[in-house]
């Protein structure tokens, strides 16, 4: 297994859930080190630029509302494993469909509001990490 790196974004609604320090604690105890972090209010073109990808997509817009709703949280994870771990951490898309105990199924409301992004790959990990944060704000640990 590698050392890897992977975004982390918690959501505006979990933001205004106050439960930034309760995901952080998850991600602690699962052997992720928090390497970089912000808080930022998105505007859309970052948004939009972020979810480029989902630009076709049906839900496209509403996503786009969404995320500049309020500020965000973003902070880059680094450990073993560290795509698939925070992806198992953060639990399906649909909270309905979430395992227990994953931070969807505990924090999130619906498919749309779903507390937590993560990148899905190692690639888009890299690109998504370069997006938020210069290589000067990333803090080897
Ligand atoms: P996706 O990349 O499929 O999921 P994940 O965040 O688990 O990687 O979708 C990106 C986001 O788009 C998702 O977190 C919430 C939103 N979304 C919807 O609002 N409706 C949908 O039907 C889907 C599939 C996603």
């Amino acid at each position: 297994m590698a050392l890897e790196r992977t975004i982390s974004i918690i959501k505006p609604d979990a933001v205004a859930k106050n439960v930034i320090g309760q995901i952080y604690a998850r991600f602690e105890q699962a052997g992720l080190k928090i390497v970089a972090a912000k808080m930022k209010q998105l505007s859309r073109q970052e948004a939009e630029g972020f979810y480029a990808v989902h630009r076709e997509r049906p839900f496209f817009n509403a996503l786009v509302e969404f995320m500049v709703s309020g500020p965000v949280m973003i902070q880059v994870l680094e450990g073993e494993n560290a795509v698939a771990k925070n992806r198992e951490l953060m639990g399906a898309t649909n909270p309905k469909d979430a395992a227990p105990g994953t931070i969807r199924a505990d924090f999130a409301d619906s498919i749309d509001a779903n507390a937590v992004h993560g990148s899905d790959s190692l690639e888009n990990a890299a690109i998504e990490i370069a997006y938020f944060f210069p290589q000067t704000d990333v803090y080897a640990r």
